[in-house]
């Protein structure tokens, strides 16, 4: 698929990096540096280019920017409309976590910042460094779980392909409004940050979906 990674820092560029290699057409763009740009693409076999020009032509766009720069991100992609959009930010600003509206996950926030996307919520639970050492691994009972969600199926189905394609096994906890189990901070009666292989994540997906609070995090 043609995938344009905005913000293609720790977690975008890995991402990048991994998509890629599964022979993905993968372009760059948004950065403060462009020789640093054009050096990561040229690594991992992409393009570097402006945002406007990268989500122009994809497919999938993953945003992947500190929480603070996602409308300035948004300003210079233009709208996203029709677009499937992994968003993989949580909602740290300098001060550390920013209060969200009543009621609202961060990807609810967020998908009315790009109100014609495709959003879909990944990539987000996890360091960059743990999903650069652990994807790929030759069991698939010890995969490493990036969950998703979003209110678009036919968008969660290209994102669990990719994630596959990225060597981890996707787990969908449903809408944008379930998002927050798998959002900032980490805490009990959430996933996030922290590991769950397929099993483990199969049991939180049945709690969430019948309401009931998530399994104890796992230990393995
Ligand atoms: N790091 C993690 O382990 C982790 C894990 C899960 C989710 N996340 C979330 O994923 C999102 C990306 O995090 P990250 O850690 O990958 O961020 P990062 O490494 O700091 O990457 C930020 C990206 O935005 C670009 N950028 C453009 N203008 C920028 C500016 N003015 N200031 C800062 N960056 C600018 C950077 O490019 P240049 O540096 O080339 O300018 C880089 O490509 C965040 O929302 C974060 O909360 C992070």
């Amino acid at each position: 698929m043609r995938i344009a990674v905005i913000g293609p820092g720790r977690i975008g560029g890995n991402a990048a990096r991994l998509l890629a290699r599964a022979g993905h057409d993968v372009t760059l763009a948004f950065s403060r540096d462009e020789e640093r740009l054009r050096a990561l693409a040229a690594d991992i076999g992409g393009t570097a280019t402006d945002p406007a020009a990268a989500v122009a032509d994809a497919e999938v766009v993953i945003l992947s920017v500190p929480w603070r720069l996602v409308d300035e991100a948004l300003s210079q992609t233009g709208p996203l409309d029709g677009k499937v959009v992994i968003d993989t930010t949580n909602q740290y600003g300098a001060g550390g976590l920013e209060a969200l509206p009543d009621g609202q996950t961060a990807a609810q926030v967020n998908q009315r910042r790009m109100p014609g996307a495709r959003l879909v919520k990944s990539f987000n639970t996890l360091t960059s460094a743990f999903q650069a050492s652990e994807a790929h691994r030759a069991d698939p009972d010890q995969r490493v779980v990036l969950f998703l969600a979003g209110d678009d199926a036919e968008a969660k189905e290209i994102v669990a392909g990719l994630i596959r394609d990225a060597g981890f096994e996707p787990a969908d906890v449903g809408g944008l409004a379930d998002a927050s189990v798998m959002e900032a901070p980490r805490r009990h009666g959430a996933v996030y940050g922290e590991e769950y292989r397929p099993a483990d994540a199969r049991a939180v997906v049945e709690a969430v979906r019948a309401g009931r609070p998530i399994p104890l995090t796992p230990t393995y």
